[in-house]
């Protein structure tokens, strides 16, 4: 089966976790435009039945994001875009003065298995810190607070505890049964 991104670390770390449960999967490096909608779950399966005309052998691809609570779920679906624009300072500007800091990442994995579309799903809970800490990993890591530490200081320890992972597992242990 072969796992759809342009990002060479996610397909590092879902390689990774296949391996656990016996598959093996193969890095189909491909950009892909993703449509609009105001719900990852939407978003990862509208990609997927679009690609799925085009590649018509087993694939899943993976889309995430950071939803913040005070934020009504900002910037949810649109996180690579607020990302890109804003950044993290831009969030912590969003959120000065605002005491409740829960927020979650989410992510979501869209699955064809040659014929119907499957859909999985991963949260991770932390909180927007006060500031920005720590240097390793991508994104929102650096203000994202997971049990006293930034998943930027967690550097692979987040691994093991991120949303992408428990999608992943999700994923993974529901078609291979185990
Ligand atoms: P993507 O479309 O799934 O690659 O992710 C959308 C955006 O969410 C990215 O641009 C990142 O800014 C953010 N994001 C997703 N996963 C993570 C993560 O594990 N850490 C930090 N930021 C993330």
């Amino acid at each position: 089966m072969k796992f759809i991104t342009s990002n060479k670390g996610k397909f590092r770390e879902a390689r990774e976790i296949a391996e656990k449960f016996g598959i093996e999967i193969e890095w189909l490096k491909m950009e892909y435009e993703e449509p609009q909608g105001s719900q990852l779950e939407e978003i990862a399966k509208r990609s997927a039945e679009i690609l799925a005309r085009e590649i018509r052998e087993p694939f899943f691809i993976e889309d995430s994001g950071l939803f913040i609570e005070a934020l009504n779920g900002f910037p949810g679906p649109y996180s690579s875009y607020v990302f890109k624009t804003i950044g993290n300072k831009g969030i912590l500007k969003l959120m000065d003065g605002i005491s409740n800091r829960r927020a979650y990442f989410k992510a979501v994995v869209a699955y064809f298995d040659g014929a119907k579309i499957s859909v999985f799903d991963g949260i991770v809970y932390g909180e927007i810190s006060p500031e920005i800490r720590g240097s390793k990993g991508f994104g929102f890591d650096p203000i994202f607070l997971y049990r006293g530490r930034t998943f930027a200081e967690m550097g692979e320890e987040k691994n093991l505890v991120s949303h992408r992972r428990i999608a992943l597992e999700n994923f993974f242990r529901t078609i291979s049964g185990k």
